[in-house]
């Protein structure tokens, strides 16, 4: 296992710092992240990689394989992670120019935190449609560190009953998005037998999407056993080419999504499958996959968090398909 390390002290002339874990080096210019390796190093536009390097921090390196794009990713083997280059490139596997190291989670975490709030600077919000933030080039100018700490909102108690706490409508500061503003915004009258006003509840739960700040970001919505609703609203392109560890289903609320999925170790093309709303696709285990929503649509995502779904899948005990037709 590799080790983390520091910052370099002092920041380029361009403002940022270097960043290093084990043999793996991250720097960043006016418009590029650059990370090199012994034996190898390669380029990305520095929007593209903070996009991805958001998601990596905030969802903890998330479910399997996430790729910042062709070359450059990271596995989650939860408690490990594995930092790779070519990894699961055809083309560097072949010439076996791919590298990969090991790191516990809990000394990636902190390198990356740091590096996603010395990098993202004034007015660039890694989570926004391109046409809701400011741009991520130029020289080191201020922070967004609201934006690459933000939480996500957290409810008291199931949401639509008494003191929830997240406030409704107006009152939440959040504004329906511009691509919403058709969504229905009344919420549902609820006429419960007395004695169980506290017990019977609703919303709206399209309206209370509509307000979604984030693109890209699935919440955690309801909890049964290992059953997790996770809705999101999705707008440009997914920032990441998910490598699944498991199946995932989808379920398209509105709008549209296009996906393009290749196989999961090689990238070599499988499908492309057009959502459109109500369509429902379950993503198998061997795959990655990548969206592309041309206007602000509502996604919702089932994920499965067995832990032991990852190695039932890699010994093929699961079969990668949850339905034949
Ligand atoms: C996925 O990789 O399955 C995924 C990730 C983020 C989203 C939607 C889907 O917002
Ligand atoms: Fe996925």
């Amino acid at each position: 296992m590799g080790d983390g390390k520091a910052q370099h002290s002092t920041p380029n002339r361009h403002g940022y710092h270097a960043f290093q874990i084990g043999g793996f080096k991250f720097e960043r210019d006016e418009y590029f992240a650059h990370i090199s390796w012994p034996g190898g190093n390669h380029i990305m536009p520095v929007d593209k990689f903070l996009k991805a390097l958001m998601r990596d921090v905030a969802w903890n390196f998330f479910y399997g394989v996430v790729n910042f794009d062709e070359v450059f990713g990271t596995t989650n083997h939860y408690g490990t992670v594995d930092v790779f280059a070519g990894l699961y490139n055809g083309g560097y596997r072949a010439r076996n120019k791919h590298r990969m190291e090991t790191f516990r989670s809990d000394e990636v975490r902190p390198v990356f935190e740091a590096m996603l709030d010395d990098w993202t600077i004034e007015g660039f919000d890694p989570f926004a449609a391109p046409e809701e933030t400011g741009t991520a080039f130029g020289p080191k100018r201020g922070n967004n560190h609201a934006a690459v700490t933000r939480k996500r909102v957290v409810a008291r108690r199931m949401v639509g009953l008494n003191d929830d706490t997240p406030l409704r409508g107006d009152e939440s500061g959040f504004r329906v998005n511009r691509h919403f503003a058709d969504v229905d915004q009344t919420e549902p009258e609820v006429h419960a037998e007395p004695g169980f006003e506290n017990e019977v509840h609703a919303f709206n739960f399209f309206a209370y999407l509509s307000r979604s700040d984030v693109t890209w970001n699935p919440s955690i919505t309801s909890v049964v056993k290992d059953s997790l609703v996770c809705p999101t609203t999705e707008e440009f392109v997914l920032p990441i080419i998910h490598g699944n560890d498991r199946v995932e289903w989808f379920v398209q609320l509105s709008d549209e999504i296009h996906w393009d999925v290749t196989d999961r170790e090689t990238g070599a093309p499988r499908a492309r499958v057009v959502m459109k709303a109500g369509d429902v696709a379950a993503m198998p285990a061997d795959i990655r996959h990548q969206g592309f929503s041309p206007k602000r649509s509502m996604l919702l995502v089932w994920e499965n968090a067995d832990s032991e779904l990852p190695e039932l899948y890699a010994k093929k005990k699961l079969k990668p398909n949850p339905v034949d037709f």
